[in-house]
């Protein structure tokens, strides 16, 4: 069983397989949102001579079971990733694992190279799901270049598209990352034809765009007042901040393996999203579990983006995750204009602000008398330390050091 999305790493490696390992092959193709023609992929595996075809459109578990605890986590990957493609990876495994096991596959396959996160993800999350079947990574085993690759192709009649060469794309609704040509030169800026889903902050209105979004337990359920499906909901989201040119990320990010990588994502719901629920969250929790989910958001990212995502850590971080989320509940809204996010307003029926106590004219149940003590046994032990130090200190200026 292959794991195909249609393109020229998996459309050679279908023959491959057919060819060294003398398999029958079955593909599947998972639809997380990644726009791609699903019944071009299927066709063009079907010419290819598989055995059979699947194509699983994933869209809505992947927007609720995967993307929706990434924002109660507040998942973002070195402060600016939104995991978008990391998530994909364990729900893509998944289904295979299912189909295969359906299909009785002996091998589980994948178009990973030896130089990316994705290959630590797939074989991890596979081989953990499914120990009885063996898990293959071809590509990460040939010494093919492109062209050599493309000529393969050519000659075992494998078409190829011709913008695959251009740069090399993979995209969920989370997220559309942008990699290779140009964009290996982490001193230029990405040219325009990069981006698809956000324009350019330079040609976005001149008029800023407001957006309200409704959370309850953690996760967003409403658009400006419209009640949505999840996956609904970040496609509106996607689109209303993609034209105000929000969305576009360019960072130099950590790989699993060791590698630093320039990387160009545009990911406009997912910023919007997770800047409204921290926000939310600042108003709802207490400090001290503001200040203590942040580490366990920082371990729960990693994880995800480290290809851990079966790892029970993660399960146990998940169980802390949601019960922190019950009282995420409100409303953020947030002004978009010309590539520019900022969050101008929100409430919550468990709002721990209180402007009555917060304000400095008013007589409200805030006794300052209280902050005295408070300050003097605060600070004792700084204090302390400080006088100790002092006591210590040579009497002269003048020492020989
Ligand atoms: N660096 C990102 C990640 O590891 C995006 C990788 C994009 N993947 C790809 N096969 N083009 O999650």
């Amino acid at each position: 069983m292959l794991a195909y999305s249609g393109g020229l790493d998996t459309s050679v490696l279908i023959k491959d397989l057919q060819e060294k390992y003398d398999a029958q092959v079955i593909t599947v193709t998972v639809d997380v949102g990644q726009g791609e023609d699903l019944i071009g992929a299927e066709e063009k595996a079907k010419k290819l001579g598989v055995l059979k075809h699947f194509s699983i459109d994933a869209k809505d578990e992947f927007a609720k079971d995967y993307i929706f605890p990434a924002i109660k986590a507040n998942a973002l990957y070195e402060g600016k990733y939104p995991i978008s493609t990391s998530l994909s990876r364990p729900l893509i495994a998944k289904k295979m694992v299912e189909i295969g096991k359906q299909e009785g596959a002996t091998g589980l396959a994948h178009g990973c190279t030896g130089r990316g996160n994705d290959q630590v993800r797939f074989d991890i999350t596979l081989s953990s799901l499914s120990p009885e079947m063996k898990v293959l990574a071809p590509i990460r085993d040939w010494s093919m270049t492109r062209e050599e690759e493309m000529d393969y192709a050519k000659a075992n009649g494998i078409p190829i598209s011709i913008n695959a060469t251009k740069y090399s794309i993979d995209a969920s609704v989370w997220g559309r990352a942008i990699e290779c040509g140009l964009l290996e030169d982490a001193s230029v800026e990405p040219p325009a034809d990069a981006y698809e889903w956000t324009v350019a902050p330079e040609n976005a209105p001149d008029n800023p765009e407001y957006i309200t979004i409704t959370f309850e337990v953690g996760v967003p359920v409403a658009v400006n007042g419209k009640a949505m499906q999840p996956l609904e909901l970040i496609e509106e989201v996607n689109k209303i901040a993609g034209r105000n040119g929000v969305g576009r990320i360019d960072h130099i990010e950590d790989r699993i393996i060791g590698l630093k990588s320039r990387e160009v994502y545009e990911c406009p719901a997912a910023l919007v999203i997770l800047e409204a629920h921290k926000d939310l969250e600042k108003m709802v929790m207490t400090r001290h579990e503001n200040l203590f989910k942040q580490s366990i958001d920082d371990q729960w990212v990693f994880l995800a983006y480290a290809g851990l995502w079966v790892d029970p850590l993660k399960s146990d971080l998940d169980a802390f995750i949601n019960q922190s989320q019950e009282n995420v509940n409100g409303e953020v809204k947030l002004k978009l204009y010309k590539g520019s996010m900022q969050v101008v307003g929100r409430s919550s029926p468990n709002s721990l602000y209180d402007k009555n106590l917060a304000n400095y004219n008013i007589k409200t149940g805030f006794d300052q008398s209280y902050a005295k003590g408070f300050i003097e046994l605060w600070g004792m032990q700084t204090k302390m330390c400080n006088a100790l130090k002092a006591s210590k200190e040579p009497k002269t200026s003048k020492t020989t050091k």
